[in-house]
């Protein structure tokens, strides 16, 4: 790990919350002082009462955070010195910080700080069985989870309170092994696809059929935009082409927004010719009205409606002439026997690769179970949290981007 962290300048800020486990923080703070990490010390006023400050500070050579309004001039040490650190690491983390941090408060120096951060954040629970298995817990720690906090155990074992069960905070080595895991993954994540131009149509297009109405789908867009961010993630330059959705631009990406099919179509051909993937994740109407009014539909009470539909554009098969130098990558969303059903899109679009998914599970949910389908068949993989699954296919798309490239290049 020191290795690993003496390129990024290592530095880590250890936040250390009430409870027995305190004392085990000391152990922390040496182990990593010892592999070469800086380690800047914050504490609360609860975890000041089981370990004194000044351990930390011979441990670390660095002064201790105490208090909110102590040390930098400004007083803007909470937004400060997470700036630059590689990791929050909160560890002994109690009950209640837990609890503060999922409701984003801000009211001493380590939870202001972890709501400032910019870094990944690590906590390691450390509290009695009861606590840890109360239901407001666990939906705090299922709150911190969401928003992308590492839950770091706890152990099952003798609790300090004489009851035994799940609650032990994780040994230190343990605690710096994990994050010395987490920074060599995110490296390796990091360089999958380095230098690579990725191109992605996501969420629903919307198709006029007067100024006020159209024809639309539920697609959440939730799927194209985590994949959007987990390929930025991975290193590359990425250009997301949405339909009409409010979900927030993930960091790093470049954002089009359009409306229509067509639309959708024009800037996919516009840009296609400067990419290495296209990951076709929008749910495009298939028709689309022929002939929109330019004026509100006027109701006529005793006469049915007809529309006339015409077929849009099918972006992703246009591509296989239009760009067959780009590896490109389709959604399917079947209802029914998805792996035959996909299979076959694959080849009537001529895909090296397709994801398929059962239509009603997939449009709209927060997790998603797929079957990757490419030359050498069927791949399922275990249903997961939309932004796992984005950096698990980010994961097998640059592996099978890069066979590609070889044999066709
Ligand atoms: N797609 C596209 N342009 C379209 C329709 C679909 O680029 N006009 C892409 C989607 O983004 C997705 C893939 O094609 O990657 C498959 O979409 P899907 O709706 O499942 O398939 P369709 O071709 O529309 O076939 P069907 O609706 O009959 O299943």
């Amino acid at each position: 790990m020191a290795e690993q962290m003496k390129t990024l300048q290592p530095r880590i800020v250890l936040g250390i919350t009430g409870s027995v486990a305190a004392y085990k923080a000391a152990e922390l703070a040496r182990l990593w002082v010892k592999s070469g990490i800086a380690v800047d010390v914050v504490m609360t006023g609860a975890a000041c009462r089981f370990i004194a400050p000044l351990t930390l500070q011979a441990l670390s050579g660095r002064p201790v955070w105490t208090q909110m309004w102590e040390g930098a001039q400004d007083g803007m040490q909470h937004i400060a010195l997470s700036r630059g650190a590689q990791a929050i690491v909160v560890a002994p983390a109690s009950a209640d910080f837990l609890a503060r941090v999922a409701q984003g408060r801000a009211d001493d120096v380590l939870s202001a700080l972890c709501l400032a951060r910019e870094c990944p954040m690590f906590v390691a629970p450390a509290m009695n069985v009861q606590m840890w298995t109360h239901p407001a817990t666990q939906r705090n720690v299922a709150r911190l989870r969401a928003d992308g906090v590492n839950v770091l155990g706890p152990d099952s074992g003798d609790l300090a309170c004489g009851e035994t069960g799940e609650g032990r905070m994780l040994p230190p080595e343990a605690i710096a092994a994990a994050v010395a895991t987490h920074f060599a993954e995110e490296t390796a994540f990091g360089a999958l696809l380095a230098g690579r131009r990725v191109l992605l149509t996501a969420g629903p297009t919307f198709e006029a059929i007067d100024p006020v109405r159209g024809l639309t789908n539920r697609s959440s867009g939730k799927m194209g935009f985590a994949l959007a961010q987990a390929a930025a993630q991975a290193g590359a330059e990425v250009t997301l082409i949405a339909g009409p959705v409010t979900l927030p631009t993930p960091p790093g990406v470049a954002r089009i927004d359009v409306t229509s099919a067509q639309e959708m179509a024009d800037a996919t051909f516009a840009r296609i010719d400067r990419v290495d993937i296209f990951i076709g994740v929008a749910a495009v109407a298939d028709y689309a009205p022929a002939a929109p009014a330019e004026q509100k539909i006027k109701k006529e009470a005793s006469e049915s409606l007809t529309l006339m539909l015409r077929p849009t554009v099918d972006i992703l098969a246009e591509l296989a002439q239009r760009a067959p130098h780009v590896f490109r990558v389709g959604f399917a969303a079947e209802s029914q026997n998805i792996a035959v059903l996909g299979e076959a899109k694959r080849r009537r679009k001529h895909l090296p690769l397709l994801i398929a998914n059962r239509a009603q599970d997939a449009i709209n949910a927060d997790d998603n179970e797929v079957i990757l389908l490419d030359d050498s068949g069927a791949h399922p993989l275990p249903r997961m949290d939309k932004s796992l699954l984005a950096r698990r296919l980010i994961r097998e798309i640059a592996s099978r981007w890069h066979q590609w490239k070889k044999t066709n290049s």
